[in-house]
């Protein structure tokens, strides 16, 4: 792609610009047209796969412990020593990152005994075992053993090295995949695919923390991750919330293969229906970023900068609960001495409306499919396409699994 009239290549800025602007065109087309994109029909799923022990183990083994997972941003880990705990896959795995800066995984598992070495997160450059003081630097060498070391003379300290995991920081996101593994296990680009140019263009380098939140929810991890999917429950289940500002069942629906963006049109954009394009204020790129299988990234733009909303869904140990972790992050445009203040409220704006009006629908929708007849359908409309497309994309995986 180059700029029309110029030789030059286009930047990944005016590539991220000349998307917004398509974005924002076919949001206002929807406004002008009370439209919505749609997939070609209907789509049904069997309750089973929300509710069945064997489908949520499956999924443990085929998608939780099998692809790679978002577990944080750099600035999570800003320095040698820095360390990070991912337990919400299964295994109990550190991500540190290493006296070169590179990020490194293991599982917390102390290899003499297997306690679990990392229980809290310093910025040590040494995990020392709590039960016999066996001590790993952040390589995972062992590089002591004290008191009892005659106990083991003539062990191969190399084969106590700590059991590494794939992980890997792309453009700011770090990302494990919960089982043994080496680097070479792990290729967040092609995994990523076609919506890897979208996200390496955002600036996650350098987004800063600013809030997390933990939720629970009774119900299902894809009943939770769902209703983050479509628009069309905004005006019955949001009326004083989010319907203030966005339109119902309107929806710009874009597919990156296994992934997804979604923009909804907020009434903002109302204004322009009637105008001619030259006369519209640029509408940053933002959006509603689904990474297969459990993560969104809400890209939006407020006040000072953008804020980066990051949401996973993990189930927790069956079928019928769920938990969410949900961070905030400013991007580093923002300068360090703004206050933080309305990103807060934003976080606990979204915090409130999800945990008393999203998962409270998951959580008694999931009691109903408990004991909703064997085979039982749920519906996706074509205008949930996210949701025929993930839960398609799912059953695939599954089913290849065996
Ligand atoms: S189990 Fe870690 S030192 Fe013994
Ligand atoms: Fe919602």
């Amino acid at each position: 792609m180059s700029n029309p009239g110029t030789d030059s290549p286009e930047t990944g800025i005016e590539r991220q610009q000349r998307i917004a602007r398509g974005i924002q065109r076919r949001l206002v087309e929807h406004i002008r047209n009370a439209s919505t994109d749609l997939n070609p029909g209907p789509a049904r799923n069997d309750a089973a796969t929300y509710t069945s022990q064997d489908w949520y183990e499956r999924e443990q083994q085929q998608v939780f412990t099998r692809l790679p997972l978002l577990v944080g941003m750099s600035r999570d880990l800003p320095e040698p020593g820095s360390k990070l705990l991912f337990e919400a896959a299964g295994p109990s795995i550190v991500v540190v990152r290493t006296q070169q800066g590179l990020i490194k995984a293991y599982l917390n598992m102390c290899t003499h005994r297997a306690a679990q070495l990392v229980t809290q997160c310093t910025t040590a450059k040494r995990m020392t075992c709590g039960f016999h003081g066996w001590t790993f630097d952040l390589d995972g060498d062992l590089i002591a053993q004290p008191g009892g070391k005659r106990g083991f003379d003539g062990i191969d300290k190399a084969q106590f090295r700590l059991i590494e995991v794939p992980a890997e920081e792309w453009h700011g996101l770090i990302f494990v995949i919960a089982r043994p593994g080496t680097r070479d296990d792990i290729d967040v680009a092609s995994f990523l695919g076609g919506f890897a140019p979208e996200l390496a263009q955002m600036g996650f380098e350098r987004a800063n923390p600013i809030k997390a939140t933990r939720l629970d929810v009774a119900a299902n991890w894809k009943y939770a991750y769902d209703t983050y999917g479509e628009g069309y429950h905004f005006s019955t289940l949001h009326p004083t919330t989010i319907a203030r500002t966005a339109h119902n069942d309107m929806v710009v629906h874009d597919k990156f293969g296994l992934h997804a963006r979604i923009n909804f049109p907020y009434r903002d954009q109302d204004a322009y229906a009637d105008k001619p394009e030259d006369q519209w204020t640029p509408r940053p790129y933002g959006g509603v970023h689904l990474l297969f299988p459990n993560t969104v990234i809400n890209v939006s733009s407020m006040g000072p900068g953008q804020v980066f909303s990051i949401y996973r869904i993990f189930p927790d140990g069956g079928p019928h609960q769920a938990f969410s972790l949900m961070a905030a992050y400013r991007s580093g445009e923002v300068a360090d001495d703004v206050d933080i203040k309305p990103w807060e409220e934003f976080h606990d704006f979204i915090m409130n409306v999800v945990a008393t009006e999203d998962y409270s629908v998951s959580a008694s929708g999931q009691r109903n499919l408990r004991y909703a007849p064997e085979g039982f359908l749920l519906t996706y409309g074509a205008n949930e396409g996210v949701l025929q497309d993930f839960h398609r994309h799912l059953a695939e995986i599954i089913g290849q699994g065996g």
